[in-house]
């Protein structure tokens, strides 16, 4: 009776084992994410050999259609809907170390492997990068006593996977102590500091806050990340390092900073002050950021080099300031781990590869800042021209005489006599000597305006 009883078990057993199987075999494997799931192995596993830079046997991971498409050996490695039998599981799995892959690398753990194949079951999709998809709205953890606001909320959640708590809160003068170095870099101004000690409402740390935010050391101390962004110096960086004129633009940051100057104005100011409508002083010192740049005035360096150095170094910082995205690698091949090409970088080039630059003494152009009672002068001349020759020659000139644009550098010069071009920044000539400017289009303009030193006395 015993035994039978065992052995009706066995049976009940036997079936619920054979169902499960039938079960695992038959329900569809859970669908594997491609950002979470796959990219990560072939990042860390494939793409040094199999991506932007190279691609070994003529096979990428980089992009889908390159994935997808014949390799070296003539067919696709992979295969959607065929895991088994798309090379590129093959070759994970293969036990011959010629063939197996990663090459000359350790094997692909069993798990991985099922990933990939799984993938590949599935249809290989490829996913947007997750930088570039679009946010989603997603449901707030549950609210909590503990949490004072949403952020709070998915802190604590975070914490109940780790087995955490909340350590208790922390002294008034330590947390004082703490939002001043934050904020301003520095311990807060006494006044500021006794009155938030002092006070025992439920709004003391928030007022505190508000205060630390007002002073101008905020702007001080925050700017510093945006201004390093903006690899902003006060030299020029190659060679002989001379100085840069150039802190009205690191006054302008902090300024903007204090001000809260709306993002979207912030860089549009930056990238294209100069381009507003009836763009003011301010808007184009904005725009020294692009003009940071390295400048290398070194004798007999070549302009075209540097100038193309430059407009390079400004697609780079665009790319790594505002979109916060390395770029530059994209300049020698496509990127080995974000979806962006090769000559997307040349294409985003031309926007960029639109101006001067030349080894000059000063770094011209530059604008200049007249004295008060110039100041008054120069609105004098712009509205005299403006009643006499209207609004646009008013412009014009006005332009000219803050920025000395257009010009003509005399170190474009050639066919010197008695004449020599001095450290490659300008043209010096001696007594009766020469030198000639070719190819230069006037635009019909009817003058021509020097700009000339002589240290002879009385001498030209
Ligand atoms: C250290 C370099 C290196 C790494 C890392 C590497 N491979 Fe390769 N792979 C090669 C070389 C070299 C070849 C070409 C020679 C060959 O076919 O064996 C190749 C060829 C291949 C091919 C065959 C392409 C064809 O001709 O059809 C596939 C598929 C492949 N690799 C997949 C992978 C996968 C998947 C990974 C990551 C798990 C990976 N490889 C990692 C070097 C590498
Ligand atoms: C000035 C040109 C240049 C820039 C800029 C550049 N690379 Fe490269 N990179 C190369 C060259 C050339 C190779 C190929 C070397 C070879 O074939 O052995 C390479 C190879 C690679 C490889 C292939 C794997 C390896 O180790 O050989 C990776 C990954 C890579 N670069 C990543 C990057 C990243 C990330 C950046 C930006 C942070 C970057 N590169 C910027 C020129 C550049």
């Amino acid at each position: 009776m015993k035994g039978l009883l065992y052995k009706k078990w066995y049976l009940v057993l036997a079936i619920l084992v054979v169902l499960g199987a039938a079960f695992c075999l038959f329900s569809p494997a859970p669908k594997v994410d491609f950002n979470t799931e796959v990219k990560p192995i072939l990042n860390k596993k494939c793409i040094s050999c199999h991506g932007g830079v190279k691609a070994k046997g003529g096979f990428s991971v980089l992009f889908r259609e390159e994935a997808l498409a014949p390799t070296k050996s003539g067919k696709p490695a992979i295969i959607p809907g065929d895991g088994s039998g798309s090379e590129m599981i093959r070759r994970i799995k293969a036990t011959d170390p010629e063939d197996r892959m990663p090459y000359k690398h350790p094997p692909l753990s069993d798990e991985e492997i099922k990933t990939l194949e799984t993938w590949i079951d599935q249809g290989a999709e490829w996913g947007i990068h997750w930088a570039y998809q679009p946010l989603k709205e997603i449901p707030l953890p549950e609210e909590n006593a503990w949490a004072k606001n949403e952020i709070d909320r998915f802190i604590i959640k975070g914490w109940e996977k780790l087995d955490l708590s909340a350590s208790p809160e922390a002294t008034k003068e330590q947390l004082l102590r703490r939002v001043s170095l934050d904020i301003i870099g520095m311990p807060a101004p006494d006044s500021i500091a006794n009155s938030f000690l002092k006070a025992s409402d439920d709004r003391a740390y928030e007022r505190l806050v508000d205060q630390l935010l007002a002073l101008p050391q905020y702007g001080e101390k925050w700017t510093t990340m945006w201004l390093d962004l903006a690899r902003y110096a006060d030299t020029r960086g190659y060679e002989a390092d001379r100085g840069r004129t150039i802190w009205k633009y690191r006054d302008w940051v902090i300024k903007a900073f204090n001000a809260d100057k709306p993002y979207n104005q912030f860089l549009i100011e930056q990238m294209a002050g100069d381009l507003m409508p009836n763009a003011t002083d301010d808007q184009y010192i904005a725009t020294a950021f692009h003009r940071n740049a390295m400048t290398n005035d070194e004798g007999g360096t070549d302009n075209e080099e540097f100038r193309t150095a430059a407009v390079m170094d400004r697609i780079n910082t665009t790319w790594t300031g505002i979109l916060g995205t390395s770029f530059s690698c994209v300049q020698c091949h496509s990127h080995p781990y974000d979806p962006i090409r090769h000559d997307e970088y040349y294409k985003f080039m031309a926007f960029l590869n639109n101006s001067r630059d030349e080894d000059t003494e000063a770094e011209y152009p530059l604008l200049r800042q007249y004295a008060s009672e110039d100041s008054l002068k120069l609105e004098q001349v712009r509205s005299w021209i403006q009643q006499t020759s209207g609004e646009s020659k008013a412009k014009e000139w006005y332009l000219f005489l803050k920025t000395w644009q257009p010009t003509i550098n005399s170190l474009l010069c050639d066919k010197f006599e008695n004449a020599a071009l001095v450290s490659s920044w300008y043209a010096g000539i001696r007594k009766d000597g020469s030198c000639r400017l070719k190819d230069i289009q006037f635009n019909q303009q009817p003058q021509l305006q020097y700009r000339y030193i002589t240290w002879k006395n009385g001498g030209v």
